[in-house]
């Protein structure tokens, strides 16, 4: 379940599907994804550019929150996903993604704002990972857009200094 250029090395990862993502069978294509394009579209990334995929790849029943039982379940398969793709930046989408590929029971508010290091057995390299806020938070709570800016800025320059060298 993942959407864009798999041979990108720019990786974001999501929560779960929600019921227009279930309908077309691709990650972030609902209202959410409509501002996570237009997030892209500041940074001058587009979905040939990046690669996009869930830490569920199903929707969960009623559109609940996973639970961290699901989370747990779901953990090995994208974490394998992501030692497949071996991006030079992941990009975690809000709390969930953030909490379970960070392997911390920390938020996104402390989260978010700095640059952390993930890593898995199977990567030869830890990989530069930035926590955002979930565009679904961001139509809810537009006052962190602003952080979230500062953010993606800080994301722009690192993907600049990488292709400059
Ligand atoms: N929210 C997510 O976290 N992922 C999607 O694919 C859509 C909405």
């Amino acid at each position: 379940f993942s959407d864009g250029n798999s041979s990108s090395k720019i990786m974001l990862i999501g929560e779960a599907p929600g019921a227009d993502e279930d309908k077309y069978g691709k990650p972030f294509v609902g209202r959410a994804g409509q501002l996570l394009d237009k997030m892209l579209a500041a940074i001058k990334l587009n979905r040939d550019k990046v690669y996009i995929s869930n830490v569920i790849p199903w929707r969960p029943p009623d559109n609940r929150q996973p639970t961290t039982e699901e989370i747990l379940q779901c953990l090995p398969l994208i974490q394998k996903h992501i030692e497949i793709v071996n991006p030079f930046i992941l990009i975690l989408l809000g709390n969930t993604a953030a909490k379970a590929l960070l392997i911390t029971n920390q938020g996104i508010m402390k989260l978010r704002g700095k640059w952390h290091q993930y890593n898995s057995i199977g990567l030869s390299n830890p990989i530069s990972t930035r926590a955002i806020f979930h565009p679904a938070f961001l139509l809810r709570s537009p006052d962190y857009k602003k952080q979230t800016w500062a953010d993606l800025l800080e994301i722009e320059k690192k993907i600049k200094s990488n292709e400059n060298n």
